[in-house]
């Protein structure tokens, strides 16, 4: 961002796009793990400072407004979808006075990556033409605008599919739809686009011949393939450019250290972090802003979600961990699950069929077998029998369980919130505990057991006689 000329970026997302029949503003729809035009927010973000970004609403203007905010950010409404020409055009007021560089981009096309936008920026500025368009050479570049170049390979003009003649559809060559332009010399011409075709739109690939005609050059620069730049228009484009999201990710993960085990099978969220030597099992879900650290071992059909997970970590297969923190060499599942803002310290473990919600355990604490604890604040070295339930909701209000450090509960204890235990106390396995627990105490809060000698044989015998 220290570059020399600044760069406003033009951020396209009014259409409906129909072709995704959806209620929903296509922009809207999410691949890897985040609605389409953030994407193209974030990735602008990298390259200008969010006071020169752009977005253009339409559709559903107020959910696309939600979906992108950001202090800085500033939105233009277009009311009804003239064409790309207009979408931009209409900006005026709020852009012309801005220097430099006038940059659009599409809110449909998500998988630019910051440093080919650099690309074009740079070659705006080595080339010193009016602008810089992205072009690619593609097999079959059906429904793109055809790159006309002149005889000095300069960019001529971009015919639209529609307008094109047989010559012209024969050309490989198509328009990305991602420009550089100079800012003043786009805004000087600008006008003269208009909607000379039979969709009556205003075309801003008309502005390349415009420039053109006015003594100008524009120039292109390819990308070697043209799926980085690849539009959504169906939810089969959805689908590919999403897988392409999630490639993308798990080979930047693999090449820095992380193995993933059957990556055909894994989804890894762009805003994921993952540490060396973490294994990753098939069919894990990693998603949202989480961070993984060195050495954790993620099992088959875990699904963790913004949360923090220290070095050393071992998540057992079908987990669930939800905007958790997990300290380092915590063990958690298999078939565990962590359901919101739990705090879980250093080497405690967490098994199989546990329920933790809003729950601290300490260093070292045990819950290895069908537990609920919600509302807990659970000392360290405190263990936890199997079938613990926390008892936290009263029918109108949620309470609070504190169990002090190196204390024993009991198998299938049920703990009447809200409820203080003290450090060192015992439970009795299968005790209902409403009142405190002072410390080093042992509770016991059940029937007793009564024996009857022979009660068993007698009954039999009755039986048989009858
Ligand atoms: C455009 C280009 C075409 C290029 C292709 C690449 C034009 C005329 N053609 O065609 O040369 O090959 O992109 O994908 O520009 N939008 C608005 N307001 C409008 C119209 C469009 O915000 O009034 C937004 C759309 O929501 C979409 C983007 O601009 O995100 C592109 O519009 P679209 O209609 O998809 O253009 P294409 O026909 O794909
Ligand atoms: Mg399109």
């Amino acid at each position: 961002m220290n570059r020399m000329t600044p760069v406003t970026i033009v951020i396209l997302a009014a259409g409906l796009g129909t072709r995704m029949k959806s209620r929903r503003a296509k922009v809207l729809h999410r691949a890897g793990g985040k609605a389409l035009v953030q994407h193209v927010v974030d990735t602008s973000l990298e390259l200008t400072s969010p006071d020169r970004i752009f977005v253009v609403v339409g559709h559903q203007a107020e959910a696309v407004q939600d979906a992108v905010a950001r202090p800085g950010i500033r939105f233009i409404e277009q009311k009804e979808q003239k064409g790309t020409g207009h979408a931009v055009a209409i900006g005026r007021p709020l852009l012309q006075d801005l220097d430099g560089y006038l940059m659009v981009l599409y809110g449909d096309c998500p998988l630019l990556e910051t440093a080919t936008l650099r690309r074009l920026i740079e070659a705006q500025e080595a080339g010193g033409e009016a602008g810089v368009l992205m072009t690619a050479d593609m097999a079959d570049p059906t429904g793109y605008g055809r790159v006309i170049r002149s005889a000095d390979g300069h960019v001529a003009a971009i015919v639209e599919q529609k307008a094109a003649t047989p010559e012209q559809l024969a050309i490989r060559e198509a328009n990305m739809g991602i420009y550089c332009y100079r800012a003043d010399l786009f805004w000087k011409h600008v006008d003269a686009i208009k909607p000379n075709n039979p969709a009556n739109e205003f075309y801003l690939t008309d502005l390349v011949e415009i420039l053109n005609r006015a003594g100008h050059r524009v120039g292109a620069m390819q990308i070697p393939d043209a799926r980085e730049a690849l539009g959504i228009n169906t939810r089969l484009e959805l689908a590919e450019v999403d897988r392409l999201f999630r490639d993308r990710k798990l080979r930047e993960l693999m090449l820095s250290g992380v193995t993933i085990e059957k990556p055909e099978t894994v989804t890894v969220d762009s805003g994921v972090r993952i540490g060396m030597d973490t294994v990753v099992e098939p069919f894990a879900q990693i998603l949202g802003k989480t961070a993984i650290g060195e050495n954790c071992h993620i099992g088959t059909c875990a699904i963790i979600r913004d949360s923090q997970i220290e070095d050393e970590v071992e998540i057992g297969a079908f987990t669930m961990v939800n905007a958790s923190r997990l300290e380092r060499g915590v063990h958690a599942g298999p078939f565990a699950r962590l359901r919101l803002d739990n705090h879980v310290e250093a080497g405690a473990h967490i098994g199989n069929f546990v329920e933790l919600k809003k729950t601290h355990m300490g260093a070292g604490a045990k819950a290895n077998h069908l537990a609920y604890l919600g509302d807990s604040e659970i000392g360290s070295k405190v263990n936890i029998g199997a079938g613990t339930i926390t008892c936290n909701y009263d029918g109108v209000h949620k309470h609070q369980t504190r169990i002090g450090e190196g204390s024993f509960v009991g198998s299938n204890s049920t703990l009447v919130a809200p409820l203080e235990v003290g450090p060192g106390a015992y439970i009795g396995a299968g005790s209902v505990i409403t009142d405190q627990v002072p410390s080093d105490a042992l509770a016991i809060g059940r029937g007793r057991q009564v024996v009857k000698e022979d009660w068993a044989a007698k009954r039999r015998a009755r039986a048989v006689r009858r």
